[in-house]
């Protein structure tokens, strides 16, 4: 998404057009050969990051860290006592804060306060997560798959659990890349008709396979991915969900009626005994951490495409 002010930002996967995407992967492809190689790579020097964040956060928030140090940058957490949303007019705190910085991210409960934010904000603004969705997560999974097959070609990804931000942009962005998705899901958990409809607007051209069984779901499957049943903010629906999801379950089982290739991926933090066992998370399936390192090198690659405008070489 550009802004008035001819400013990049990254609110959702939607926003992209899939060469974008494309052009995203190469990028971090490349900055990931360079680290590999032990190369440091400071095009990003000078350029400084803020991170405000209303959840918690261990992947999202040290990875983005990392990525800019990495790349020659600075980063700033920004604690509660700049007082977003508290203080000031959000546009008045918003036009301040992009007077000092060039990128921010932002972790927020409400995702229509983060296309406030980025409408008034002259930095390109990262969505961190939302409640709706979380999209350097799903760009950092699909190209975690393929670099673990070598392509995303002739991959079917199923979706167990809960029809959440997590979801919405993984399914979003296989929509865009032309991935099968399919998900197991309990009736009242399923995405809203608009979102299906958006997701056929988007590439999805078989319309949501959406089931309630995961045996089904899982049938052919090379990638076997599900997230908490309660995410951050729902704690208080947490015994609900735990019996409504009680047959969502990934674990030993499920995993030997996919794919005999098939890994297991989740986004984390996970809930272990819940929406997965020990044995599947920790298992010779699991590729969760490699998942997770991606992070760091995929959201390079979202910083550098960001920025690019300022960086002649890249
Ligand atoms: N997957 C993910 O975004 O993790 P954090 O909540 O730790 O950032
Ligand atoms: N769905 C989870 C994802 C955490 C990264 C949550 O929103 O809590």
């Amino acid at each position: 998404m550009v802004n008035r002010q001819g400013v990049r930002h990254l609110l959702t996967v939607e926003s992209l057009e899939a060469e974008e995407i494309r052009e995203i992967f190469r990028l971090a492809h490349e900055l990931k050969a360079r680290w590999r190689r032990g190369e440091y790579t400071p095009i990003l020097a000078g350029r400084v990051m803020a991170l405000l964040f209303e959840k918690p956060s261990l992947r999202t928030r040290v990875s983005f860290q990392a990525a800019m140090v990495q790349l020659g940058g600075s980063s700033l957490f920004l604690g509660e006592e700049t007082g977003l949303g508290k203080r000031e007019k959000l546009s008045d705190f918003v036009r301040v804060l992009c007077r000092y910085v060039d990128v921010v991210v932002l972790r927020a409960f409400n995702h229509a306060m983060v296309e406030e934010f980025a409408s008034y904000a002259t930095a390109s603004v990262i969505n961190g997560l939302t409640d709706y969705c979380h999209p350097c997560q799903a760009l950092a999974d699909l190209f975690t798959i393929e670099e673990h097959f070598g392509t995303l070609e002739g991959q079917k990804i199923a979706y167990i659990g809960d029809g959440n931000n997590v979801a919405r942009s993984l399914a979003m962005a296989c929509a865009k890349l032309k991935v099968p998705f399919v998900m197991a899901t309990p009736p009242n958990y399923r995405f809203s008709a608009e979102y299906v409809r958006r997701l056929v607007l988007n590439g999805m051209s078989e319309g949501l396979e959406v089931t309630d069984d995961p045996a089904k779901a899982v049938r052919a499957a090379t990638v076997v991915y599900t997230d908490v049943w309660t995410s951050m903010g729902q704690e208080s629906e947490s015994e609900r969900r735990r019996r409504d999801f009680a047959v969502y379950q990934v674990n030993e089982i499920l995993m030997a009626q996919a794919a005999p290739q098939a890994v297991f991926m989740h986004c984390m933090p996970a809930h272990r005994g819940e929406e997965v066992t020990d044995g599947v998370i920790d298992g010779p399936q699991s590729i969760v951490l490699e998942q997770a390192a991606n992070r760091l090198h995929l959201q390079k690659g979202i910083l550098v495409w960001l920025l690019k405008g300022l960086l002649p070489e890249f």
